[in-house]
């Protein structure tokens, strides 16, 4: 089974809307025409417009959010509705980062609702998972694994999890510098992979792209994208400067 990688730079709370439009305009000149892989840029919410508007003439980069709120308006006090988000051309959001739920303190109910809210108007998750060091410490990966995917995949529906990201991201890996071995890697991802076809069947199972993040780096990706079931990556701290990321997305191997 083919699938083809997704290699998606999740900016966090750096690059206002003017050095977002910087970034994306070096970021085209290094990466050329065209790409063997999918790649998106999720700036803050602030510098969205400003990134779609600079992308105008991209055919190659997608966007996404770093977050929504799951119903479509209301009195949520900073909160933005997936609506919002499709009126400047998001085409991504993801949900369930671990700073989301660690320093948020979101759940699997809430990012379930996220997700149903998404799947509803035709916007696709990247839904992220992944152990914290203490539960891999504590040979509870495949457990932690295993209800993030239960409890935040829970009734959607199998037609919409095909164009749905998965993105594995080890909480020790991010922003440490220490990042998972390929095989670490991929036996998350294998076991990722295993669950999604328990809940949703072969088809989607063997469709449905799996990024990993954590200190992803141009030296290291060849590596990582090359284990058999990681289709892409989430890169934080790399994809802030555009040559480390136009080398991320050039190191992926098709
Ligand atoms: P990092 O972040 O690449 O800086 O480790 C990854 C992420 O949080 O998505």
């Amino acid at each position: 089974m083919s699938r083809k990688p997704i290699i998606a730079a999740n900016w966090k709370m750096h690059k206002g809307p003017a050095e977002a439009v910087e970034f994306i305009e070096e970021f085209d000149n290094l990466i050329g025409d065209s790409s063997p892989v999918d790649i998106v840029l999720a700036p803050a919410f602030v510098s969205l417009s400003a990134s779609k508007q600079a992308l105008v003439n991209s055919e190659l980069v997608q966007l996404a959010s770093q977050n929504c709120h799951f119903e479509q308006q209301g009195a949520f006090t900073g909160e933005i509705s997936i609506g919002m988000l499709q009126e400047i051309g998001v085409d991504y959001v993801i949900i369930g980062h671990s700073e989301r739920r660690c320093i948020f303190g979101e759940d699997d109910g809430l990012i379930n609702q996220k997700a149903k809210a998404l799947h509803a108007a035709d916007v696709k998750p990247i839904i992220c998972i992944g152990e914290t060091l203490d539960e891999r410490d504590n040979d509870q990966v495949e457990s932690v694994l295993r209800r993030q995917l239960t409890e935040g995949l829970m009734e959607l529906d199998s037609d919409k999890m095909l164009d749905s990201v998965i993105a594995y991201e080890p909480v020790w890996a991010i922003g440490t510098g220490r990042t998972a071995s390929p095989e670490q890697a991929q036996e998350a991802h294998r076991f990722t992979r295993e669950v999604i076809g328990e809940i949703f069947g072969e088809d989607v199972s063997s469709k449905i792209r799996i990024q990993y993040g954590g200190s992803v780096k141009p030296e290291n990706t060849e590596e990582l994208m090359s284990q058999a079931d990681v289709d892409g990556a989430l890169v934080g701290g790399a994809g802030l400067d555009p040559v480390s990321f136009s080398e991320i997305c050039k190191n992926t191997k098709v």
